[in-house]
């Protein structure tokens, strides 16, 4: 969360740095700021979007070849002018961007206040950066010594960059726990959260580690460790083009995001799985057979829309493979004291690779000798890293906050795994083997299909944008489904959306079931189908309102239901990457018919680099 970008070099650092926070802003839109170096440093800061803060500064001298900028989601103090970023240091001649969180904060804070120093923020950066001026002002040391001396005594998460009055040709940075990039130019530098607002300048990156700091002057960048060693920086290409970033005639991110997905789960399946060899190729999986075949368990680690796509892992890798799984949340399981063996493999999935529960969670089962399987979208992120092996999802650049293309990708990714690891183990018979290979196959043209239901899904939800809470019921492969479908919901619409599975709506929501009430059942054929069926008729003796996601050729529940969303046939293990659309599109539909921004929902932040 939080997204920062810095510039130096000959051009005009604020244009830069605005287009950069702009598409940064995913991470964070509570308040938006720049600090521009020129005859002195220049702080302008504003409440709300980067839109705002744009609209403040016409008019204002912006002229400057080094400046640093940053868009905010509010962790120490609420979002408004004075506490977003850039922070300025007591004396005026340092500012500061963060991302993270210093969890000794208050205890610096008691020692600088102390010695007289005031704050003009509530923020833990403001408390940072004056604690290195004060470093720098008690040694009589350059900037970086004071930063390197300051971080050794800093618990908690960061990216830093620094703009320092007195040397106008250098931003200094520096990263643990969060990420950070460094885009190489022809005699300029670009620094940013993530590739994004580097990609149309150079694809020359490099990927701080953490306790790296980074001194950068338009022609040259230095990387040291904390013991000021320097490091040798590790140049790689980026592979990501500027129209994956933009939104493509879309008028938000979130709808071009579901309507890819034909798209992006053929590419995730493209060089991997072969319907006529009867293969699945996957590198990460293959080297590390025997480790996975062994496993005595699997534990699948995950936030938010990643541990839904967890939850189907389990129900599939139990099913095919015949070992146990559990799903944990990332942030229980790093704080509880969880019973891992040299044995177990970790599934750790996770879209953006930045989210630090889930960072932390691994480290803690890497440390107790577990195998780390990394199920990630961002290439070369930190989760990707700090892996023992893993598979990209290749969804592409997801900007829309809610997790729409990057869960479908995950959830072809951690199929292709059971299938490929249940022919391994011998726990699947041929014929269903070869037919789920061809079921993969043929989704992203289903996936075609389902799409075609918009025009049905904006009439819904124009039905049923007014509703105060929602009930989201499925079974089996579709109870993470249901999950699922409630989350997008509250997410972007902010209707109070609950998932249960289906059928134990009975032991509580069945007291919720009145006229008023939207019952979302996705009720499309399988093993359960009769039971789902006695669900609805449940629901419908109670009044409910129910919607149901089914498959074509499904004659009964049209007759209970009052509205359908139909979806083509597929065998139950993969027939949720087609359930799962609807209810996207449905989400959406019902946000932006009540006028919300849905790429940018309120409190949300893409990347939550903060426990
Ligand atoms: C945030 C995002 C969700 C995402 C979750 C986990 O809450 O808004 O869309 O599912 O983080 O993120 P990850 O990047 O680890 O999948």
């Amino acid at each position: 969360m939080c997204g920062i970008v810095a510039y130096i070099g000959p051009r005009q650092a604020y244009p830069v740095i605005l287009k950069g926070l702009k598409r940064l802003e995913y991470r964070g839109y509570d308040s938006a700021g720049v600090a521009l170096l020129n005859h002195g440093l220049k702080v302008y800061k504003k409440k709300g979007k980067v839109a705002d803060l744009e609209e403040s500064l016409i008019g204002k001298d912006l002229e400057a070849h080094a400046g640093i900028g940053h868009t905010r989601w509010a962790t120490h103090g609420e979002p408004s002018d004075r506490n977003a970023h850039p922070h300025s240091s007591a004396s005026g001649k340092l500012a500061m961007i963060h991302n993270g969180i210093i969890e000794n904060y208050t205890q610096l804070k008691t020692e600088l206040t102390k010695k007289g120093y005031q704050f003009k923020s509530d923020t833990d950066t403001e408390v940072l950066l004056n604690f290195i001026e004060d470093i720098q002002k008690n040694n009589n040391c350059e900037l970086e010594e004071a930063l390197r001396i300051a971080l050794k005594r800093v618990v908690g998460a960061y990216v830093l960059v620094l703009l320092d009055q007195d040397n106008p040709d250098t931003i200094i940075a520096a990263r643990k726990g969060s990420p950070l990039v460094i885009g190489i130019g022809k005699g300029e530098h670009f620094l940013a959260s993530d590739a994004s607002p580097i990609i149309e300048y150079t694809k020359d990156v490099v990927y701080v580690n953490d306790f790296e700091l980074a001194i950068i002057k338009a022609d040259e960048l230095v990387l040291k460790n904390l013991g000021n060693e320097k490091i040798t920086p590790f140049v790689q290409k980026l592979d990501l083009e500027l129209t994956a970033i933009e939104k493509g005639g879309y008028d938000f991110f979130m709808l071009k995001e579901i309507f890819e997905q034909p798209d992006t789960i053929f590419d995730c399946l493209r060089g991997r799985l072969d319907v006529n060899n009867r293969t699945i190729t996957m590198a990460g999986v293959q080297n590390n057979i025997e480790q996975l075949k062994n496993a005595n368990r699997i534990i699948i680690i995950a936030c938010g829309t990643s541990w839904h796509a967890g939850l189907l892992a389990e129900y599939v890798f139990e099913e095919l493979c015949r070992v146990p799984v559990e799903v944990e949340y990332a942030s229980e399981f790093r704080y509880r004291n969880p019973v891992i063996h040299a044995g177990d493999v970790i599934i750790a999935i996770s879209q953006s690779g930045e989210t630090a529960d889930t960072i932390v969670a691994i480290e803690r089962a890497k440390e107790q000798g577990a195998f780390i399987f990394g199920v990630v979208n961002v290439v070369g992120s930190s989760i990707a890293r700090i892996s023992n092996a893993g598979a990209y999802t290749h969804a592409g650049p997801e900007i829309g906050v809610a997790s729409t293309k990057a869960f479908t990708a995950q959830l072809v990714v951690l199929i292709m795994i059971a299938l490929k690891l249940a022919k391994e183990k011998k726990s699947i018979d041929d014929d269903r083997y070869v037919y789920l290979l061809n079921e993969l196959h043929n989704i992203p043209e289903k996936v075609k299909e389902v799409l075609l239901l918009d025009d049905d899904i904006k009439k819904l939800a124009d039905k049923y944008k007014n509703a105060k809470d929602a009930l989201y019921l499925g079974r089996g492969y579709n109870f993470p489904i249901a999950l699922e479908g409630a989350l997008k919901l509250k997410e972007i619409s902010y209707i109070h959306a609950e998932g249960y599975p289906a059928a134990e709506m009975k032991h509580g929501p069945i007291a919720l079931v009145d006229d008023s009430l939207p019952v979302v059942f996705v009720a499309t054929k399988d093993s359960y189908h009769q039971k789902i069926v006695s669900n609805i008729q449940e629901i419908k003796a109670r009044k409910g309102k129910v919607i149901a996601v089914i498959s074509a050729g499904d004659d009964m529940i049209p007759k209970m239901a009052d509205d359908i969303m139909m979806v083509p046939e597929a065998d139950e293990i993969v027939a949720p990457l087609l359930s799962v659309i609807p209810l996207q599109l449905l989400a959406c539909y019902i946000g932006i018919a009540k006028g919300y921004d849905v790429d940018k929902p309120r409190n949300l932040a893409k990347s939550v680099t903060v426990e």
